[in-house]
């Protein structure tokens, strides 16, 4: 079987003056899947959007979306693609069902107030929907900017950062809204900081690292490329550096410790390390012991090994 590609780019390039945004994106979305591009501010995920979307020129590079290609048939890319920016593209002196319905009418979908009217219901906004979009809140205001996009039925759809500022229920809506949009065959492709959303929505995940992407693969491949954490806990503080020896040793990498807990751990691709070694060789060196693990991996342990930055999205959400 082959796969027929959504979104597939090759070396997309991106100057902003001096500043080069985008150093040769690769990258390719199979149809009907949810991609997640995932990594912290600056590494370029808004210029890909901005790019694959027709928004901005590549100054390199080349890329397909739904079959066309983005510069030379950039009218017909416009005609498959929906996208969420991270900034609203609705009217806030509208009401949400003004908003909707003007949208419909504007890229002459049949039957504009019906199609409204579901979109309303479907983001919850049943109830405001004859409200000014200004008085509405971050998460009620992400929710039409979505519907927007959605009213044409778009096969690609583009969401830089959806979740970024929603309180729980608010992100917790949005995810329904990627779900189901996947379940009725829309290939999306979201940025996010947010290692769990990534690892929720994604069935490929692009990590970026300064303009392009450096590893891609589903979540458990990621994490798989990583190996496993191995983790112990000791009864006694100064156990501490005796337990980081025996782990460095084991693991070949460097211990990080967690003083609160009196825990120290490192990651290992080590196949022969297993909980019961680990234990024995903790015993062995004499370490008062209170508790060991080896779990795999979290994203965020992906992120930090495999690009050398913090991805703490809260830290980055500014
Ligand atoms: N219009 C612009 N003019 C100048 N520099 C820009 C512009 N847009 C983005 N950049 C720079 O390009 C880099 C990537 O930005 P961006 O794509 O917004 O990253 P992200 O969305 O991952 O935070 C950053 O260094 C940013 O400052
Ligand atoms: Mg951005």
């Amino acid at each position: 079987m082959t796969t027929t590609y959504a979104v597939l780019s090759e070396g997309l390039q991106k100057h902003f003056g001096p500043v080069h945004a985008l150093r040769g994106l690769d990258l390719a979305v199979a149809e009907g899947t949810v991609c997640g591009l995932l990594g912290p501010n600056g590494t370029g995920k808004t210029t890909a959007v901005r790019l694959l979307t027709t928004l901005l020129r590549p100054d390199g590079g080349s890329a397909r979306i739904a079959g066309h290609d983005l510069v030379r048939e950039a009218a017909a890319v416009r005609r498959r693609i929906g996208v969420t920016g991270q900034y609203a593209s609705v009217d806030g002196d509208l009401t949400g069902r003004e908003n909707l319905r003007l949208f419909a009418r504007l890229h002459r979908v049949r039957g504009p107030a019906a199609r409204a009217d579901e979109l309303l219901e479907r983001f919850g906004l049943a109830e405001v929907a004859d409200r000014r979009a200004s008085v509405y809140s971050g998460g009620m205001r992400r929710g039409l900017d979505l519907a927007a996009s959605l009213v044409r039925r778009p096969d690609v759809l583009f969401l830089d950062e959806p979740t970024t500022g929603l309180d729980p229920a608010g992100r917790s809506r949005v995810w329904q809204a990627v779900r189901d949009l996947k379940a009725d065959g829309t290939t999306v492709l979201l940025t996010t900081q947010y290692l769990e959303e990534a690892d929720q929505l994604a069935d490929e995940i692009a990590l970026m690292d300064r303009g392009r992407v450096a590893h891609s693969g589903s979540p458990a491949e990621l994490k798989a490329l990583i190996g496993s954490y191995a983790e112990a806990v000791v009864a006694d503080g100064e156990a501490l550096p005796r337990a980081a020896a025996v782990l460095d040793r084991l693991t070949g990498c460097e211990p990080v410790f967690d003083h609160e807990r009196h825990a120290v751990g490192a990651l290992t691709t080590d196949p022969t390390l297993t909980l019961p070694r680990l234990v024995r060789e903790l015993d062995t060196a004499g370490v008062p012991l209170l508790d060991a693990s080896l779990r795999p991996p979290t994203l965020d342990d992906v992120f930090l090994r495999l690009t050398g930055q913090i991805a703490d999205s809260e830290e980055l959400v500014a």
